[in-house]
């Protein structure tokens, strides 16, 4: 694969590099939408991911290529121009990396070729975008030998995805990629940023990822009304409770209070992110202690809350998550990630993935029309240079 991107870096752009770098995609065990309410989360970097081949060069110019886009041919901008275009497409990502690394004072005085490829599906909801992001920043460490540390580098995406996109997402993708280690998961608690590596270790079951292969359409604007919602929320039981964000709470305390909201949506809304949050903390536990009986169950009960208080799953998601459920070897399963489309994973016993496989996507291909694809997520490390 280097090789072959090396000599593809050469074709494209008249020039040779020996530098190449990898950002992985992450999956979400459980804690979803928990991440902007001050919860916790439980994500993981993994195997597939983007491959980054780049070069300083002596002028202004940045010229990007993307294997995956390769239609759109190079994309050129220059340094003193790094402004969001909309026709500038998936440059936009590593552009706003470019562009808030410098305003924070980092010296990158020349221009670079960088060719992009990722092994992430289009659109899947194991965050591409966050992928490309923290690369960005791994490269432009390097090329510049600029000594940032990783997690200002995941602040730094974070910052690219909320103001030069728009989309106003939590920190959990960009942690999961840039902190990421072998065979371990992370547990975030995003109101702190303190973290622990928790050992990945499933036994004799794999974590198969299901792919709704539904276009995300629309995906941003739910995503950014959901945290309104949240935040509405919050603002109502600040009235009566001395909190900062809805991750503070127990359950208990929540259902004493939650008249306060007087909005049935709105309470389902606050309802998932705290009930969520007590989840994550107990699949942690669960983990730890080697109780995946237990552990499968609150992945289980994550989708339910996803699917009926935070209306986020769609029919594709649900269609997957209860056909995979039902199959035999099968401890859990849930939606991952932002949903309305994208991916779900599911807890299966290893002797019966080939089973399993056959089984839910038949049963996906009925009733959606289309087929849906399957992988199995290897937990690996965050993003570097290889
Ligand atoms: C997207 C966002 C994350 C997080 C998840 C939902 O992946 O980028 O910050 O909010 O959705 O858990």
């Amino acid at each position: 694969m280097e090789d072959e991107l090396k000599k593809l870096f050469h074709s494209i752009f008249g020039i040779e590099s020996k530098e190449v770098y990898f950002a992985p995609g992450r999956i979400n065990l459980i804690g979803e939408h928990t991440d902007y309410n001050g919860g916790y989360v439980f994500p993981a970097a993994i195997t597939i991911g983007t491959y980054g081949v780049a070069r300083r060069r002596e002028d202004q110019k940045i010229r990007f290529y993307s294997d995956n886009f390769s239609k759109l041919g190079i994309i050129e901008c220059s340094l003193t121009d790094l402004v969001y275009k909309e026709e500038h497409d998936w440059t936009n990502y590593p552009k706003g990396m470019i562009h808030y690394l410098i305003e924070q004072g980092y010296a990158i005085d020349h221009g670079m070729d960088i060719l992009f490829y990722g092994t992430i599906p289009n659109g899947a909801g194991l965050s591409s975008s966050a992928s490309i992001e923290l690369l960005t920043g791994v490269i432009l460490n390097d090329l510049f030998d600029l000594t940032i540390k990783m997690l200002d580098l995941v602040i730094t995406g974070k910052r690219v995805e909320n103001h030069f996109i728009g989309v106003n997402s939590g920190i959990m993708d960009q942690f999961a990629i840039g902190m990421g280690k072998q065979n371990h998961a992370i547990l975030l608690d995003t109101n702190t940023l303190d973290h622990e590596l928790v050992p990945a270790n499933f036994g004799e079951y794999v974590i198969v990822i299901m792919n709704t292969n539904k276009r995300r359409e629309l995906a941003d604007s739910k995503y950014n009304e959901r945290r309104a919602e949240c935040e509405l929320a919050l603002s109502r039981l600040q009235k009566v409770l001395p909190i900062s964000s809805l991750g503070e709470l127990t359950q208990e305390v929540f259902e004493r209070n939650k008249e306060i909201i007087a909005d049935a949506c709105l309470i389902k809304r606050a309802r998932h992110a705290v009930s969520e949050n007590q989840r994550t903390i107990k699949a942690k536990k669960a983990l730890v202690e080697n109780d995946l009986q237990q552990f499968g169950q609150l992945l289980n009960a994550s989708h339910a809350s996803l699917k009926d208080d935070y209306e986020v799953t769609g029919i594709e998601l649900d269609t997957l998550v209860e056909a995979a459920q039902k199959q035999s070897g099968v401890l859990g399963a849930r939606m991952t990630g932002a949903g309305f489309g994208g991916c779900a994973i599911a807890l299966v016993k290893e002797t019966e993935q080939d089973h399993f496989i056959k089984q839910v996507g038949q049963i996906y291909q009925e009733k959606i029309g289309y087929a849906a694809d399957f992988y199995i997520a290897h937990v690996d490390d965050g993003a570097r240079k290889l």
